[in-house]
């Protein structure tokens, strides 16, 4: 399919995205996906507490969602917590629906989700410094960057910036 028409296809599909609690069968195909670098720091055995954490549903726990296209395609997932009132969201589109605009339809996408089951205060997020297309999304969502540090993951200390958005 041509690119215009993919991207016209999913951007579609995005406003009627089921999202569901993710099963191990989406947990493991998450964890075979790879990003083109820079984007490769977002593959799931790039940090090993991570991938553990995605593979296993006892510390998987009730924080990852699922997303599918109206063809029951996977097509990214979202990590929420709530710590008082505030939901702290991560997410991930797959890696072929990435770079072509689709991320914030499919962020507006989730964070509604969000609103519905958790009516939360607020929204927070962390992302890495360097990425970025991801803070522009972030920043058309609303969301303003509140304090930068930084973390210890994929084997080095990154730079985080965090993110705050009302809900
Ligand atoms: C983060 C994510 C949601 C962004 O969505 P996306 O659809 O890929 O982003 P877009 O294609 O809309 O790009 C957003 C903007 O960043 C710009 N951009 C892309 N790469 C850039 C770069 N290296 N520097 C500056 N701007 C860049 C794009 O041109 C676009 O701006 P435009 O609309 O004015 O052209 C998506 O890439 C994703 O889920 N990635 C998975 C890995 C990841 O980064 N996760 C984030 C965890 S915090």
């Amino acid at each position: 399919m041509r690119r215009e028409a993919r991207v016209d296809a999913v951007s579609t599909t995005l406003r009627t995205t089921s999202i569901d609690r993710m099963t191990q069968s989406d947990a493991e195909a998450i964890a075979g996906w790879r990003y083109e670098p820079p984007y490769d720091f977002y593959d799931a055995n790039s940090d090993e507490r991570d991938l553990a954490e995605l593979l296993d549903a006892g510390l998987r726990g009730e924080k990852y969602f699922a997303a599918h296209d109206e063809h029951g395609d996977l097509i990214g997932f979202f990590a929420f917590t709530t710590h008082d009132g505030v939901v702290n969201v991560g997410v991930g589109l797959r890696p072929d629906l990435t770079g072509l605009g689709l991320g914030l339809p499919f962020l507006e996408r989730g964070l509604d989700f969000a609103r519905g089951r958790f009516a939360p205060s607020g929204f927070r997020l962390t992302v890495a410094e360097f990425n970025r297309r991801a803070i522009i999304v972030y920043e058309r969502a609303g969301f303003v960057a509140t304090r930068s540090f930084p973390h210890d993951t994929n084997g080095g200390t990154f730079q985080f910036v965090e993110m705050e958005c009302s809900a």
